[in-house]
């Protein structure tokens, strides 16, 4: 006869043979998992409240459950606790923890509940409080490059298409570009948060219970919005993870995007921007190396994160409804997820503040490259000619200037003249970078009193987050 009481298997009743000692460590996810103890006993606290409200515990169980619990958040938090891959994973670890200091009453919190409902519910939970703090740094970050953008809004740069130098632009304008993509990454993160933040509590294995539970109250007590709508689907849905492995991919993609930028705007050949020293190292061999380490490490990062993503679909993608163990594969890669995109958040947003422009630079890369060869056609439309005759005309005077190594500003009246003789003296207050620049002077424009416009919405919205 089994000895009912030992807690060291919480499922050997059937079995006649202990678990091979490899297969056990290969199936158990502790190690991973515990990570998600604190969501855990939150949700049996939840359960064993719902369970007594029920009339399934007695008062007096459900005291010695919440005492139990909160005792092993106690010794998880001081790092007592036992962890045994014996008990394969963070639910039966508590579980049987909880029975070894108070007896019977731990033996019924699993009452109408299956680790299949409960580890669905566990990362939902996990990942809305990891979200929640995701969504604070972006905040954080996108502070940094808003005022940023406020104090550079008439800070002049090159802008570039196919990296080639295009038309002069307000370095707040690209400043706020970034911060255009992060704004839509927020949208998704909160997007994310709204679709995961239902309770799958009550389905149990995969068919629901049999007792007369009530789902509203333990969705209400964990803070989701309500109840999943189908037990099948409460165990077998990992869309959630998904989606969030997906916006996570398209964060890190813009922040690579932005490392990219940092890493060239740093070097000797733009000089852009001074990174802190703090956020770079040396090194070990060319003594005058400061390397930008911290956006090329993001850059890399994203790597990883986009591998994630394809490991959560992969995994999903062949699964039978309900639950199957393959979801335990599920964790590494959100988790990991996870922790990138905070680290990465955290080093941006401490040191996108601490980035110091360098104007003088900036707008003398803007000269070169005949920036404003856009604003001199704008002006011959304006003295009667068709865009496409006045753009040949411009073409050649930027064959005459690379030719002799000159800017268009730096020709004379007659020379110009020489090119069209609707020019005249005033076409050197277009053929600024200033003038440029404040020509464009719409909503979404680079002029820079349409960018401190737009840095003050985009401060009224993060105002409006939490
Ligand atoms: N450790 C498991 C997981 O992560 C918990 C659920 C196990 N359920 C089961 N029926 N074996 O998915």
């Amino acid at each position: 006869m089994k000895d009912e009481h030992s807690t060291s298997k919480l499922w050997g009743g059937r079995f006649n043979e202990p678990t091979d000692e490899f297969v056990k460590r290969f199936t158990a996810s502790v190690d991973f998992d515990q990570r998600m103890a604190a969501e855990d006993i939150r949700g049996s606290l939840a359960h064993a409240r719902m369970l007594e409200k029920a009339g399934i515990l007695s008062a007096e169980e459900l005291d010695s459950i919440h005492h139990g619990l909160e005792e092993i958040a106690q010794e998880i938090a001081a790092g007592t606790f036992p962890w045994s891959v014996d008990l394969e994973d963070v639910h039966m670890n508590i579980e049987a923890r909880l029975t070894d200091k108070i007896g019977l009453a731990g033996k019924k919190l699993h009452t109408g509940r299956s680790r299949n409902d409960q580890v669905a519910t566990d990362i939902r939970l996990y990942l809305r409080g990891s979200i929640d703090r995701i969504g604070a740094e972006l905040t954080r970050l996108q502070s940094g490059l808003v005022q940023m953008a406020a104090d550079n809004s008439a800070v002049i740069m090159p802008g570039f298409t196919h990296l080639q130098t295009a038309q002069p632009v307000s370095f707040g304008h690209h400043l706020l570009a970034w911060n255009e993509m992060l704004e839509r990454d927020y949208d998704r993160l909160s997007d994310c948060r709204v679709r995961l933040n239902q309770c799958p509590l009550g389905a149990a294995a995969l068919a629901g219970t049999s007792y007369p539970i009530d789902r509203s109250l333990t969705a209400e007590l964990l803070e989701f919005d309500k109840p999943t709508e189908n037990s099948l689907d409460s165990v077998a849905d990992r869309d959630f993870a998904i989606e969030f492995c997906a916006l996570a991919a398209i964060l890190l993609t813009h922040m690579s995007r932005f490392s990219e930028e940092l890493v060239l705007w740093s070097s000797a050949q733009f000089e852009f921007i001074t990174l802190p020293d703090r956020f770079c190292t040396g090194s070990s061999i060319m003594p005058q190396k400061k390397n930008p380490d911290v956006p090329e490490l993001v850059r890399g990062k994203t790597g990883r994160v986009n591998g994630h993503l394809i490991s959560l679909l992969t995994l999903m993608k062949s699964q039978p409804l309900a639950y199957n163990k393959d979801n335990q594969e599920d964790k590494e890669p959100l988790f990991d997820t996870i922790d990138t995109v905070l680290d990465c958040l955290r080093a941006y947003a401490d040191m996108v503040p601490a980035i110091e422009p360098r104007p003088e630079q900036m707008r003398s890369a803007a000269t070169r490259g005949f920036s404003t060869a856009t604003d001199l056609a704008d002006y011959l439309v304006g003295r009667g000619l068709a865009f496409r005759d006045a753009h040949e005309v411009v073409g050649q005077a930027v064959a005459h200037g690379v030719a002799t190594n000159r800017d268009l500003s730096e020709m004379s009246l007659e020379e110009l003249q020489g090119f069209s003789d609707a020019i005249t003296e005033d076409v050197f207050s277009v053929l600024t970078l200033e003038g440029s620049v404040a020509a464009r002077d719409h909503y979404g424009g680079t002029a820079p009193a349409q960018v401190l416009a737009a840095a003050a919405r985009a401060q009224t919205k993060l105002d409006q987050r939490a």
